[in-house]
Parts: C-alpha cells; structure tokens; sequence
C-alpha cells in the first residue's frame, strides 16, 4: 500500500490540464459491446477503475491496448456475458455492463456490487427496469442473471434519479425492439457524453441532458471513435484546492459549461473565477475563506461527488457552514478525519455543521473512499503542519496523477510505501 506525505502549502500557482472524465469512460467502454467492429477511444483518464473495465471487457470478449491516454477496442463477438464477483467487487460501477451484454447477447450474468462506504447504494432500479422491458431476472448467489432474447422498448418513469441507471437503459434500449421512454431520467454531462457516443454508433436517442430521454431501438449498431469529455469532478476539486490555499491557477482543457453549481459556490465562498474561454477557468483566491452553505442533489444542482472537497475548504471559513448531503446515506466517512485534524463539525443526519476556524493541525488520517481522499488531500494542503493521507487506493480510482498535478502547482506531496 501507499500513502501521501503532504506539507501544508501557502499558495497553489500555474496551469493544470483536466483529464478525461472517468465517469464518461465508464459506460462509454461498456458500450462498445453493443457492436462489433474497431473502436478508437480518447482522452480516457489512467486510472485503476479503468483498468478494471477493460479486465472486464477482455472476460467479454472485447480486447483493448491502453497507452497515452487512447484505447483501440477490439470487439470480434463471443458469446461469454459474465461479470465475475472477483472485478465487480472492487468498482460499484460494473453494473453499467448489465445493460449492454443483455441487450447484446440475449443474457448477462452480472455479480451484485456490495454496499460500499458511502451507503448501501442498491440497483433495484436498473433491474425493475429490465423487467419491465421484458427481461427475466433473478438474483441468486450475489449474482443478477438476466435473460432476454430482444428487449423491448417501453415507458420508465425512474422513481429515484439514478446516473448508472439511466445510462445502463439507455445502452439496452439502443438495440431495443421499439421506442423506450425514460422519465426522471439522469441529465448528468456524463449522461450526455455516452448519448454521443450511442449516436455515432448509430442510435438513435433524443432527449439525453433533460429528464426524458427518447430512444428509438435499432437492429444493429456499429463500432464509432470517440473523445471522453474533460472530468467536471477533477476539475472542481482543483478549484477548492486552489479556494482553500489560496493562490492563483488556470484550469485547461475543463468543462466550463458543465460546472455552474460548482462555479457559483465557490464564487460565493470568495475565489475569484473568470471563464477565459469554453474551456479555460482561471481561479484566485486571496483573504478569507466565506462560509457557504451547500445542498447536493442532481445534476445541474451541485454534485455529491464534490462534497468532501468543498467541505474541506469549509473548515477554515469566516462562519458556519451547512453542508446538506441529499444523495447517499452515508457520504461523511471524512469528517472524523477532518476532526481529527482540528476541524469543528458536528454531524446531524444530512447534514454536516461545519464552523470555521482560523487554523488546523495535520494529522495522520485514513482515506475511506474516493472523493473524501481527495477532500483529506485538500485540508492536509491547508494545515499548519505535515499529514500523512492513508490507503490512497481510493485517489488513484479516480483522479490521474493527482499529487503530480498538485506538486507543479507548488505543492509538496510525497508518495511513499505505507506499512499500515
Ligand atoms: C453515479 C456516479 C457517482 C456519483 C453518483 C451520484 C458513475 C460511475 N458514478 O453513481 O460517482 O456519486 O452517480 O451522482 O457515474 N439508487 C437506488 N436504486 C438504484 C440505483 C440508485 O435506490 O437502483 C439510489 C442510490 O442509492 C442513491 C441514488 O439513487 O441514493 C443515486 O444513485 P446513482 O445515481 O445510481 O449513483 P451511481 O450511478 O451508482
């Protein structure tokens, strides 16, 4: 295992380039299982999660070589449609496979993903609607079996807004015997970014960025090349690094469109944000942090996979903040480590009170999930003293080189062997 060794730092200065989103990758890799053909894929963020799902396509009979960043997919068609426990237990969101080798392969057997630290995070929604599209499921052995010889295109009215459940619909709805209506669909980016993709391969799906999504099933897609959008999450969590140390840094390659809600509180808070172009932010914040309160919820409200971060750069506000978190149960597992490097937060249900102080110590804390890491990352940044961050697994599931990026901004972090 290994750890970070982080120096508090007084201020973060320069250009970062954004990678690409890991959760557009994701479903857009479990796509290419819709069609057989070559794939040129782009701008894919290296990452452990990734390296995973092509594991996963490889067991499916879709290969890929992986360097730079760009995936040629191969996918010659077998009949294997298996998601072994041994992949699915370690990223929740090879659930996305269930949708395409169904669709595709008439069956899918599919492990059940655990619980995982941030809540229970069932999939009774994407199952319900497969059923309802005319799938036989069950559920036996911590396994989903799901077989269909064609699925066939209905009306889904999501009773929760799901962005893995949308996403996975809308990959078995392509191939899809009919016209499938989602209601209360997901409109996240990532949404929209997978709806591309679909199309290039020659779906037909109108909708995609609203709460209905329209698609028309085809009898056939074919393999299309793609770019991954830039990752809105990585994006912000250097905007708060950036608003909790102070400095000033240019954001390149960064979905400016897609981060309103992120954008506007962090205005709110005291960073001085000016978009230069569609995909250029530069962000300085001198003086004092402002106290600011936040609600997470779905896209385009402000995203519960920033939450850890901006909670960090909370900890050191003018005031108190009421950081409200709608999503996930169970989504708090940093602010026992925040605690124990000083900061004053007392947690009531949904919400986290967090009242500012004017400084904080390090400590050695434990990172219990991705975006909390990076959220310990960001306080250890702005402490008084060193702090280790521990079982970094979890960064590296989702953010590329994030103490290399941190580190040319001025940041001192070491990555060492942690014999925990
Ligand atoms: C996706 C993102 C994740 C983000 C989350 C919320 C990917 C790979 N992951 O996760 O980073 O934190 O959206 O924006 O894109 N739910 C059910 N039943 C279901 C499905 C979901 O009750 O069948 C509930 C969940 O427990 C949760 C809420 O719906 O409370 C939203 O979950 P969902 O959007 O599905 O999260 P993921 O798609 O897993």
């Amino acid at each position: 295992m290994e750890k970070l060794i982080i120096n508090g730092a007084s201020s973060l200065n320069g250009e970062v380039i954004i990678s690409g989103a890991k959760n557009s990758s994701l479903p857009i890799l479990a796509a290419t299982i819709l069609a057989e053909g070559t794939y040129n894929i782009d701008n894919i963020p290296a990452l452990r999660d990734i390296n995973t799902m092509f594991k996963l396509l490889e067991n499916v009979g879709v290969t890929s070589s992986f360097q730079n960043n760009s995936a040629v997919i191969d996918n010659t068609g077998t009949n294997v449609y298996e998601a072994p426990y041994e992949l699915v237990k370690t990223m929740r969101a090879s659930i996305v496979l269930l949708g395409p080798l169904l669709a595709k392969k008439g069956k899918a057997k599919v492990s059940l993903p655990g619980g995982c630290a941030i809540g229970e995070r069932p999939v009774d929604l994407h199952i319900a609607a497969l059923e309802k599209m005319g799938a036989n499921i069950e559920v036996k052995d911590g396994y989903i079996f799901a077989e269909c010889p064609r699925l066939q295109g209905v009306e889904i009215v999501f009773d929760k807004v799901t962005v893995t459940g949308t996403e996975n619909i809308m990959m078995a709805a392509a191939l899809a015997n009919g016209t499938t209506i989602l209601k209360n669909a997901a409109q996240e980016p990532e949404v929209v970014d997978l709806a591309d993709f679909l199309r290039k391969m020659g779906a037909d799906i109108e909708g995609d960025g609203t709460n209905t999504i329209t698609i028309k099933g085809k009898d056939k897609l074919h393999s299309a090349n793609h770019s991954i959008m830039p990752d809105r999450i990585e994006a912000g969590t250097f905007l708060c690094a950036v608003a909790g140390v102070g400095g000033d840094i240019t954001l390149k390659k960064c979905p400016v469109h897609t981060m309103d809600a992120i954008i506007e509180k962090l205005r709110l808070a005291g960073l001085e944000i000016n978009v230069i172009d569609d995909e250029t932010i530069n962000a300085k914040m001198h003086g004092q942090i402002k106290a600011v309160d936040v609600k997470t919820a779905p896209y385009p409200a402000f995203p519960t996979d920033m939450q850890a971060q901006f909670m960090a750069v909370m900890l050191k506000s003018n005031g108190v903040s009421v950081i409200n978190e709608s999503i996930f149960e169970n989504r708090f597992m940093h602010v026992p480590e925040f605690k124990r490097m000083g900061a004053d937060i007392t947690l009531n249900d949904s919400n986290a009170v967090v009242k500012g102080v004017p400084s904080f110590s390090g400590a050695p804390v434990m990172a219990s999930d991705l975006r909390a890491s990076a959220g310990l990352v960001i306080a250890a940044l702005m402490a008084e003293h060193g702090s280790s961050v521990h079982r970094i697994y979890h960064l590296d599931r989702g953010y590329e080189g994030f103490e290399v990026k941190l580190n040319k901004l001025g940041a001192n972090i070491e990555r060492v062997k942690d014999n925990e």
